[in-house]
């Protein structure tokens, strides 16, 4: 095969587990994928496409990810620290049965990112973080079960906030929509990035380019890289079984981030300027996507 994986028999078991002949399976799929190849297209590999049984164990995993989610949703206010947040998904995600994601992920000291205001990603919670009225904040729960992982977050208005902040936020999840909107099976990856970033760019924002979003499901970040910086027509081949998220961080002033934050972790606009951020995790089907986080 073109990605190094073997030759399967018409009448051998099919690579994608399900038991079916690999004749009446995967053999169409995988003739499209090679014809794309030699015309030159990115398309992902065998390793990158989710079985139905792992699109089953997401979903469970996804299910506790939005469950943690709703339970911040219900407690967040005015007066809560990151902190309190961080408690909230670590004892949602245990009594569960499952494992947050970024506790000691690659050093990461607890178990969800909190960013506030003009933190474009990764705030790390602390006690000395209180919200207060009229901030912005993006909590970003991760989940692993049975080796599974689900991946989203929200955006979270604390009590009155002024138009410009919410117009950010609404705005944001509009072009998480006009991203959905362009997941097309057999499609291309950079149609996605492409429509987000026409819809936040549009209406004067603007979109970071060093962080976006990810192959999911067997690890915590695959490939490939969802960039929301990108030309329509370009990029992997959506080929049902993709399995991804869609994560655009959207800035009121300049693209421009600052990563010299010494905890190695907090990322700011370079301006300060607010920035928001609403993640999805989808998996592509025969006819459209099916949500697994939000
Ligand atoms: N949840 C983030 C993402 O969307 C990753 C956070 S990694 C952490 O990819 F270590 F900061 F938690
Ligand atoms: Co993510």
């Amino acid at each position: 095969m073109f990605d190094g994986m073997p030759d399967y028999g018409r009448n051998d078991e099919c690579w994608c587990g399900s038991g079916k002949k690999y004749k009446k399976c995967h053999i169409d799929f995988d003739q499209k994928l090679e014809d794309l190849y030699w015309q030159g297209l990115e398309v992902p590999t065998h390793d990158m496409i989710k079985t139905a049984a792992d699109i089953e164990g997401v979903r469970k995993s996804a299910a506790i990810n939005v469950g943690a989610l709703d339970y911040v949703a219900e407690r967040i206010g005015p007066g809560v620290s990151t902190a309190d947040i961080d408690r909230w998904v670590h004892e949602y995600t245990v009594a569960h049965g499952a494992i947050p994601a970024p506790l000691d992920y690659e050093g990461f000291p607890k178990s969800c990112c909190t960013s506030i205001n003009e933190v474009v990603c990764h705030g790390i919670p602390s006690e000395d973080e209180v919200l207060k009225e009229g901030d912005i904040i993006n909590v970003d729960v991760s989940t692993i079960l049975d080796d599974y992982f689900s991946d989203s977050s929200r955006m979270f208005c604390i009590g009155e906030v002024s138009k410009e902040r919410a117009d950010l936020v609404r705005v944001t999840k509009e072009a998480v929509e006009a991203g959905l909107a362009a997941v097309k099976p057999w499609g291309r990856l950079g149609d996605v990035g492409a429509a987000v970033n026409k819809y936040a760019t549009e209406r004067g924002y603007s979109v970071v380019r060093e962080f976006g979003g990810h192959g999911i499901g067997i690890e915590f970040h695959e490939d490939p890289f969802v960039s929301f910086c990108t030309e329509p027509g370009t990029g992997m081949v959506m080929a049902p079984g993709s399995m991804f998220t869609i994560e655009p961080m959207i800035n009121i002033g300049g693209q421009e981030i600052d990563m010299t934050d010494p905890n190695g972790w907090t990322v700011r606009t370079a301006d300060r300027s607010d920035t928001a951020q609403w993640e999805v995790q989808i998996v592509v089907t025969e006819d459209g996507y099916e949500l697994l986080a939000w």
